[in-house]
């Protein structure tokens, strides 16, 4: 039998970027439990990358799906919280039940699990957080997704104050522009995409894969110094932002 390089559960990671992340991480030798609020996608997945599938949200059941999953793979050594949702609102109208849903999946969940993990981190593990560029640079009609993302930021920052002493790595990574069916009308239209890869340093739309490759150097070995780090991951886009001032020489066409 083939020796894995570690025990990981990734949530939300039936499609998108966790389907990404996981199938990195079987590509390098991980064994992988697919969590997935969708039992179809998971399974899928989970059969595709040799894993196991492990259904359940993570909203409500956090700690229940990483007890599950470190159950089935008889042990755990890594956890990426990877699972997020949108609800398109203005801050002035968010309603109750949309702030509690999009901070229970983004924010509570993450702190949940990782809590539970640490019951199976025998001799130490490591835990990746999917944070976002919008918590440092917020976006109009995203209600509270900034803030929890903000707070996986911190979270992460604390946790691994915390978690040192028990040889627990905790790292973020914050995507930037990634085609996934979060923004896929986005991307299904050619000028929209067109206009999106224009404004990226890289010229081109993130990947799953991209991501995925990220978060599997921050569970190794090779980032073992390293904890407590939010890695934005946007092609550049983040650093552009003075490059949207209008200036004499861009209307000159001189930019
Ligand atoms: N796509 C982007 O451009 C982008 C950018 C920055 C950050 N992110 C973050 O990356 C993560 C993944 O985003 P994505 O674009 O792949 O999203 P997505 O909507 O394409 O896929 C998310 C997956 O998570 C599952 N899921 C949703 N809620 C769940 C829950 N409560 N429990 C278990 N599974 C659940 C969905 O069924 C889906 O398969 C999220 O945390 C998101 O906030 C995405």
């Amino acid at each position: 039998m083939t020796a894995h390089v570690g025990k990981v559960l990734v949530t939300g990671a039936g499609s998108g970027i966790g389907a990404g992340i996981a199938s990195v991480l079987a590509s390098r030798g991980w064994r992988v439990a697919v969590n997935d609020l969708d039992t179809d996608l998971a399974q899928a997945l989970a059969a595709r990358i040799g894993g196991i599938a492990i259904a359940g949200d993570v909203g409500t059941h956090a700690a229940d799906i990483v007890t599950r999953a470190a159950q089935k793979l008889e042990g755990l050594t890594g956890l990426v919280n990877n699972a997020g949702i949108h609800r398109r609102a203005p801050l002035a109208s968010v309603t109750e039940a949309q702030l509690n849903d999009v901070y229970r999946v983004n924010l509570q969940a993450a702190i949940l699990g990782s809590q539970a993990a640490l019951a199976f981190f025998a001799s130490g593990g490591a835990i990746v957080n999917t944070a976002s560029i919008a918590a440092y640079t917020p976006q109009m009609q995203t209600g509270l997704y900034s803030a929890a993302k903000a707070g996986i930021v911190a979270f992460t920052a604390q946790a691994a104050v915390e978690w040192g002493p028990l040889n627990v790595r905790v790292n973020a990574v914050a995507p930037g522009m990634v085609r996934t069916a979060m923004a896929e009308s986005v991307y299904a239209d050619a000028t929209l995409h067109a206009a999106r890869v224009a404004m990226v340093p890289l010229r081109r739309i993130g990947t799953p894969e991209d991501i995925g490759n990220a978060v599997a150097f921050l569970l190794s070995a090779d980032a073992s110094y390293i904890t407590g780090q939010t890695v934005i991951i946007d092609g550049g886009f983040t650093h552009t932002v003075i490059d949207h001032l209008p200036h004499p020489m861009i209307a000159a066409g001189n930019n």
